[in-house]
Parts: C-alpha cells; sequence; structure tokens
C-alpha cells in the first residue's frame, strides 16, 4: 500500500479559487485504475447562492473564525465547504450504480445542491436542528466508499479551507511558510479538537456547571473558558508588574481613563556629550491628520529627559525638520 499526493487544480468559482491537496488515504499500486468518475464540481454547483452567503459572510463581525486575526485573501468559510463537498461527492450521473436512471440522478443532484445551499449558510455552522452536515458527512460517506480523502492545503494561510474540511469530517493538514499563519491555523484546527467536551481547568471554573453532566462543556466552550480566565488572569498579574508604565491618561475634565493604544519608537543616546539624552527616533509627529480631528506631538526637553505634550488642531504643526536632523 501506498500514500500518494495529487495535486488538484479547482475550477475557478468566480473570483474565489482554491488549490489544495487531496490525500486518498489508501492507494494500492495492484488495484486496477478506477473509472473516471465526474465529481458535482465539474458537472454544476449552486453557484449564486454559494457567491450569496459568501459575500454575506464578508459583514460577520462576531464569532466568526475570520476575527481571530486578519489574513490576507482569507477564504470566505462558505466558499470553502461548498468547494470541499462539491469536490468530494460524485456527480450523480457518474454513478449508475447508485442512481440507476436519470430521474434517480436529477433527485439526488438536487439533494447535493440543497446540502450545499444549507451547509454554506454560516447560520447553518451556528445553528443545525434539521442536522445538514451530518447530512454532508453521510453523503462524503457514500462517494468515498467509507474512505474520505484527507484533505491538505499546504498555503493555508487563515486556515479556512482546513478548518471547513475538518467541518465536514475530513482529516485535514494545513501549513504556511509564515509562523504566523502557522499560530493561526493551530489555534483553529489543531488544538480545539484536542479539547473537545471538555471541562475548562482554570480553578473553579467548572464547577460554575454541573460537572456531572458530560454534555456540560460542548464542542470548544470549555477551551474558550480557559482562554477566557487565563487571559484576565495574565492581564491582572501583567498589571501587577508593568502596569505602572501604562497609566491611566488624564482627560481635560481631570477625570482618568484607560489608555487603548500607545504609541512607541526606538531612542538613541544623543552623541553630543554636551547633550547625552535619550532621543526618540520617529519619521513623524503626527498623532492625526483626519481633516477636523488633528492631532500632533509636541517632544520638550526638560532636565535632560524628554517629555511629551499632545497637541489638538493644526496650529503649530509637528517639528518635523528639527527631529529629522
Ligand atoms: C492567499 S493566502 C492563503 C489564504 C487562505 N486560503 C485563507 O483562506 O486564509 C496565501 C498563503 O500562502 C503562503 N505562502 C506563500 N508562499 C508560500 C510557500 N512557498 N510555502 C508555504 N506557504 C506559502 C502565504 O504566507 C499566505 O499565507
Amino acid at each position: 500500500m501506498t500514500r500518494a499526493l495529487f495535486q488538484r487544480a479547482l475550477l475557478p468559482l468566480k473570483a474565489h479559487f482554491i488549490v489544495l491537496s487531496i490525500l486518498p488515504k489508501e492507494i494500492s499500486m495492484t488495484s486496477p485504475a478506477p473509472q473516471t468518475r465526474r465529481k458535482l464540481i465539474e458537472v454544476s454547483i449552486p453557484l449564486e447562492k454559494i457567491n450569496e452567503q459568501s459575500a454575506r459572510e464578508k459583514s460577520i463581525r462576531h464569532g466568526h473564525p475570520s476575527t481571530l486575526h486578519l489574513w490576507w485573501s482569507r477564504k470566505p468559510t462558505s466558499t470553502a465547504r461548498a468547494v470541499l463537498f462539491a469536490q468530494i461527492v460524485d456527480d450523480p450521473g457518474s454513478r449508475p450504480d447508485l442512481f440507476p436512471t436519470v430521474e434517480e440522478q436529477d433527485a439526488e443532484r438536487r439533494e447535493l445542491f440543497e446540502i450545499i445551499e444549507q451547509i454554506s449558510n454560516w447560520d447553518t455552522v451556528k445553528n443545525d436542528p434539521e442536522g445538514w452536515f451530518d447530512k454532508a458527512r453521510e453523503k462524503i460517506m457514500l462517494y468515498t466508499d467509507g474512505n474520505p480523502p484527507a484533505v491538505a492545503d499546504p498555503f493555508a494561510g487563515g486556515g479556512s479551507i482546513p478548518l471547513e474540511a475538518q467541518r465536514l469530517g475530513l482529516e485535514a493538514h494545513a501549513s504556511d511558510v509564515n509562523p504566523v499563519a502557522v499560530l493561526l491555523e493551530k489555534a483553529l484546527i489543531e488544538i480545539p479538537p484536542k479539547f473537545t467536551g471538555q471541562p475548562p481547568v482554570f480553578p473553579g471554573a467548572a464547577e460554575v456547571l454541573d460537572s456531572d453532566d458530560s454534555s456540560a462543556w460542548p464542542g470548544a466552550t470549555g477551551l474558550a473558558e480557559d482562554v477566557k480566565r487565563y487571559g484576565e488572569w495574565m492581564l491582572e498579574e501583567a498589571k501587577k508588574r508593568i502596569g505602572h508604565l501604562y497609566p491611566d491618561a488624564e482627560l481635560p475634565d481631570g477625570t482618568k481613563a484607560p489608555v487603548i493604544a500607545w504609541l512607541w519608537a526606538r531612542t538613541v543616546t544623543c552623541p553630543n556629550p554636551a547633550c547625552g539624552i535619550a532621543a526618540p527616533l520617529t519619521s513623524s509627529w503626527w498623532v492625526s491628520k483626519k481633516k477636523g480631528n488633528e492631532a500632533y506631538i509636541s517632544p520638550i526637553v526638560t532636565d535632560g529627559i524628554v517629555h511629551y505634550e499632545v497637541h489638538h488642531g493644526k496650529e503649530g504643526g509637528p517639528i518635523r525638520k528639527m527631529m529629522a536632523r
């Protein structure tokens, strides 16, 4: 037995297309050449519905994998699900062994279309009372004789394709040359399945729910609770140790407010022996150039230390030339 790698370039799906590898789990070198079966994607797919869902997905801001981290050209998960499914199941017209008559083939094709339309909808991912994903997995098993291929995406980026392969019950592999992408893929695909259905381990967290109930922490909810709790713990610890370096800002009315972003600059020691201050290196002192909301920083040297003042408006402007010298 051997394991072969077939590169399969998929058909362009309007603007979205995917190149991935299908890894047959078992290929016998001695078995007869398989008959050519046309995959559903080679015949027809409900493109309009898939596009509709893919476009809609772009505006989902909460609880969607794309909000984990920005990534270039991240594929909509709807497209990934639909394309993966449609390239694994056969076109029923190629399966007279399963669907002998044209009527049966048409009916089966309609059913496959319905499954694609339903699973490409993000709402079905969140709530699937009718079991559309179970139906999709059953069809995959039917068309692959119970031996579905593994999916490998060597350029996985934000991980849409391997994530959706996993959702369809397929063995998924992901890699990328960029370590940030690999981290995203680990967080999305590799780590959550290891903790599926497990309660959180943060002290006391599991007791919030009835721990005897095995369904109390479905999916990755236990892991998510731990991420939240340990995240809060880390934030508190960081505040204790370095919080004094990030004080609250004082507002014009004298009240204090937490700072949401810090600007930073590297410093160099001024080579002039009579000066010796730690001079900030920056290419611009502008904080905002937005019309009507201009703001800039003025560095003020007092007793050999640079202090910073924030000014609003354009008046006075930043001292760009002076600092560039
Ligand atoms: C268009 S993005 C993939 C987006 C991904 N399909 C998604 O849905 O998020 C292309 C990815 O290929 C990766 N890449 C480029 N050259 C590569 C190489 N030689 N080996 C592995 N990954 C590579 C990039 O780092 C980038 O993450």
